[in-house]
């Protein structure tokens, strides 16, 4: 079980390239990404520009190989972007990481050097949107249980199914499709493919209302008919699940640093507000009741930082980071649907209201205990990777 600091080569000390990410993060969130937020939850979508500047600043690929069109960053950087504009902007920031981690990481690191070649430089730019589409209507958490087939004819994979709560799904122009080829080796099975917009047989369908991240994009994907050419098969026949699964090891981490930079909005507005606001003759940040619920709030975001940033480093050291992914994700989730419950709660009416930024942070922060790996399954896998020495 690699996780201790050392074996990860942890260190807290961010290099000058980290800290230059972060702090471009970090300006751009707060003057392009910020002062549009409410906007885009109340629009349910995102200014096109907006993506196309997180692209020309070098943000959709983080870490992208540079070889490959990408900004060569590593995978700390990249969750300190994350962070940053989540903390922004929650709905903007799952868009990124629905883009990098979980689409374009799989051709990263699963496809052939002809495919990271054709499809990677345009997606790195953001020039081309990219999605994951593994859950299905029936399967959520037994992802292996997907119905969606595959099945080979000639030069081709003749896709068949349906595609559930897709991030990005609209938006994107390449997805990555998880498809079973046989249904009695179960997850074994199971295959991945490239699959292009404008690929006959492939469309869009219902796009989701939901609670929060209402700016991000929620789509079923239906695959009739649809004809995959062979070349854009992502590994071998059977390799698909365990795709899915290290893909989404890294893609808990981007979520661990969203829940992080929705935890850091609450906390942030919550100063701002209990230093100004007074009550019973003076301000409420010199109750004690208030002080509390700050001071948790600030503890806790930094032990999920600390999680998160372990998460990360193990990734870049190239060391399995299954559980420390996993308990990152549980652990961030928590705080931040704490966090948002406490900051609505510091903000009073006001939290409850559409003019404060509160009740959004409410409703942003619960997705992050559902999406890419529910709570309850986070505990499984962990009770999983605990167990097995
Ligand atoms: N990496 C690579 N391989 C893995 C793995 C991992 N993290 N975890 C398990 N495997 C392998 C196992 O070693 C096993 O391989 P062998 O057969 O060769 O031994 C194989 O996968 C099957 O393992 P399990 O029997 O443990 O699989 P399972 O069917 O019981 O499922 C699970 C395990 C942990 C519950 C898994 O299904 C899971 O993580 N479910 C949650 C799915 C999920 O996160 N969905 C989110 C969808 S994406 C999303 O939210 C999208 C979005 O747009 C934001």
């Amino acid at each position: 079980m690699a996780v201790t600091a050392a074996e990860a080569g942890f260190d807290l000390t961010l290099s000058d390239e980290q800290e230059l990410a972060q702090r471009a993060a970090r300006d751009f969130a707060s003057e392009k990404v910020l002062p549009l937020a409410a906007e885009i939850d109340e629009q349910g979508k995102i200014p096109p520009a907006l993506l196309a500047e997180m692209g020309a600043l070098g943000f959709m690929g983080a870490y992208v190989p540079e070889r490959y069109g990408g900004s060569g960053l590593d995978t700390v950087s990249y969750i300190l972007i994350v962070e940053e504009i989540n903390r922004a902007c929650a709905s903007t920031g799952v868009v990124l990481s629905s883009h990098l981690s979980l689409a374009i990481e799989p051709i990263l690191e699963y496809g052939t050097v002809a495919q990271k070649e054709h499809f990677l430089p345009a997606m790195a730019r953001g020039e081309r949107i990219g999605c994951f589409a593994l859950s299905e209507p029936a399967s959520g958490s037994d992802a292996a249980a997907m119905r969606t087939s595959a099945r080979r004819d000639g030069d081709s994979w003749v896709l068949n199914g349906t595609k559930n709560f897709i991030t990005n799904g609209s938006l994107s122009d390449v997805a990555v499709v998880f498809a079973q080829t046989d249904p009695a080796k179960r997850h074994k099975g199971i295959a991945a493919f490239i699959v292009e917009k404008g690929t006959a047989g492939f469309s869009v369908g219902k796009l989701e209302k939901k609670l929060g991240i209402r700016g991000s994009d929620t789509a079923q994907l239906i695959f009739a008919d649809c004809r995959v050419p062979a070349a854009n098969l992502l590994g071998e026949v059977g390799d698909g699940f365990k795709i899915a699964l290290s893909t989404l090891d890294g893609g808990r981490i981007s979520i661990a640093a969203q829940a992080v930079g929705i935890a850091r909005a609450c906390l942030e507005d919550s100063l701002g507000y209990a230093k100004e606001r007074e009550a019973f003759g003076k301000k409420i940040a010199e109750f004690q009741a208030i002080q509390w619920m700050l001071a948790d709030m600030a503890t806790e975001i930094d032990a999920a930082r600390l999680l998160t940033w372990r998460a990360a480093s193990l990734k870049d050291a190239g060391q399995d980071h299954i559980l420390a992914a996993a308990e990152a994700k549980l652990f961030a989730s928590d705080v931040a649907v704490k966090a948002a419950r406490d900051c609505v709660q510091i903000f009073g009416g006001y939290g409850y209201l559409k003019d404060f930024p509160a009740e959004r942070h409410y409703r942003d922060a619960k997705i992050t205990e559902i999406y890419e790996g529910t709570s309850e399954i986070m505990k499984l896998v962990i009770a999983e990777e605990i167990l097995k020495e």
